[in-house]
């Protein structure tokens, strides 16, 4: 952490305090408040943590307000056209882009972990057939710790390489085995042969009687969607990750912790309820009534897709996955796709209307995301597991940042307890 040359002074009655004041390198400066309890005996108020940060990193950078991302100091857009996936891993990972040797070594590591532990088909099969593959996938997630108990020992930095490699290694194995479940078909063992994305695309459509053979342009479309979804600074999932390993549990179970908190539609279950929407507006002469919906404060609807507590000028990732539409399905010759023409639509007729203006509303990652995917052939059910995959890396960088951050200590917010003081017991005969 940067010196704290500057500092703030808070005065509570007749008491000042001087609060210390940290400069990042990019973004606003953080007031220190971590002995204001001690000295003043306050605590400060702040749900959803709009103005806290909750931690010091070095991996991700957002400035909402311009729409960048950056990744270790790499525009998102930038990673998106010229990198792939499992570079973006390396660099999350390690701080660095990789040298061609390093990353040859990277990539075989990762393929060599890609199999899960035989006994895991058992677990599978104990869940029910019509499961929604998140669901499956945070149980099977959790029980890895079950499976790999040689990689559980956080104290151990050999054993947390080990446990990052499985994990990043895994999840295509395991989000494709989550779907193949859902659907009654046998699962599909990786092929080392086949690169991270085509393996994942192999794994979810080929069946034992047909292989797939893996179209190279949709390949390219997969990996650009998993580095699009590779980190994202201190969102709920990675804040749930970091508190659950802030007690010492191993990383199995923080990654599950990551993987449920995901599921919510304000986050990564957006991209499913984006789509859902889409096809539930149907065609663009709805279109005014759903954006009368989403205005109406008496109404919970919102426009899915759309908003973002960081972001307050565009998603740049947004960009990126909108261009990669447009591209998917011309090449699929896909032509005059309903769902995208709604989406682009909708995006139009949002952002003309002052309520999304006034509000700095705009398309997010998920808005785009799920037209590619549903070309692709995915369920709906199966976009926010692909999400899940995606953002593993950056779960894990966040994880092992702060494992060896010597600040690192148990996270245990307090609260402003507006309850009843004290009372005595009343017997059940005298309620
Ligand atoms: N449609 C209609 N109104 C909205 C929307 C929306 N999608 N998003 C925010 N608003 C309104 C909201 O009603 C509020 O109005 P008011 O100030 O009058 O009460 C104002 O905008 C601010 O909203 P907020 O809920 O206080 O903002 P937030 O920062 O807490 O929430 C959000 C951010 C992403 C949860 C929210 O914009 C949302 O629910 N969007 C739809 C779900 C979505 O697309 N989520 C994916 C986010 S990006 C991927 C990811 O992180 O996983």
């Amino acid at each position: 952490m940067a010196d704290a040359p500057k500092s703030a002074k808070l005065s509570i009655g007749d008491d000042t305090y001087d609060l210390p004041m940290h400069s990042p390198t990019a973004g606003p400066d953080v007031l220190d408040i971590r002995k204001l309890y001690g000295q003043a005996g306050v605590f400060t108020y702040d749900p959803g943590y709009t103005s806290t940060a909750s931690c010091d990193s070095t991996i991700t950078f957002i400035d909402g307000d311009k729409g960048v991302l950056l990744h270790r100091g790499y525009p998102i857009d930038q990673l998106a056209e010229k990198s792939h996936y499992l570079e973006v891993c390396y660099l999350l990972l390690y701080g660095d882009l990789p040298s061609a040797k390093q990353l040859e070594e990277f990539e075989n590591l990762v393929t060599n972990h890609t199999m899960l532990h035989e006994q895991m088909v058992y677990f599978y099969r104990g869940f029910r057939r019509d499961a929604h593959p998140m669901a499956i996938m945070t149980g099977v997630v959790g029980a890895m710790s079950a499976f790999y108990h040689d990689s559980t020992d956080i104290h151990d930095a050999h054993q947390r390489e080990v446990a990052s490699i499985r994990l990043i290694a895994k999840m295509p194995t395991i989000a494709a085995w989550a779907y193949k479940f859902s659907i009654g078909q046998p699962f599909i063992y990786p092929r080392n042969d086949l690169d991270y994305a085509s393996n994942f695309l192999r794994m979810c459509f080929a069946v034992p009687a047909e292989d797939y053979e893996v179209n190279p342009i949709l390949s390219r479309a997969m990996d650009r969607i998993f580095t699009l979804h590779a980190d994202h600074e201190q969102n709920a999932s990675t804040s749930t990750v970091r508190l659950a390993s802030s007690s010492g549990a191993n990383p199995f179970a923080c990654i599950a912790a990551g993987i449920a908190c995901l599921w919510g539609p304000a986050h990564g279950g957006a991209n499913q309820a984006c789509l859902e929407m889409l096809k539930e507006i149907g065609s663009v002469e709805r279109i005014p009534e759903f954006i009368a919906r989403a205005k109406d404060k008496n109404d919970p609807f919102r426009l899915m897709g759309f908003g973002h507590r960081v972001y307050k000028n565009f998603d740049p990732r947004a960009t990126v996955m909108k261009q990669s539409a447009d591209e998917v399905l011309e090449l699929l010759g896909v032509e005059n796709n309903p769902v995208l023409a709604v989406a682009k639509e909708l995006e139009q007729a949002a952002l003309a209307d002052p309520y999304f203006a006034e509000k700095k509303l705009f398309p997010n990652v998920d808005f785009y995301s799920g037209v590619i995917l549903e070309a692709m052939g995915f369920p709906t059910s199966m976009f926010t597991p692909i999400f899940a995959l995606s953002r593993t890396v950056g779960w894990i960088s966040q994880w092992k940042e702060m494992i060896a951050d010597p600040q690192n200590k148990i996270g245990r917010p307090r609260q402003l307890y507006l309850g009843e003081t004290q009372r005595d017991y009343v017997d059940i005969e005298r309620r």
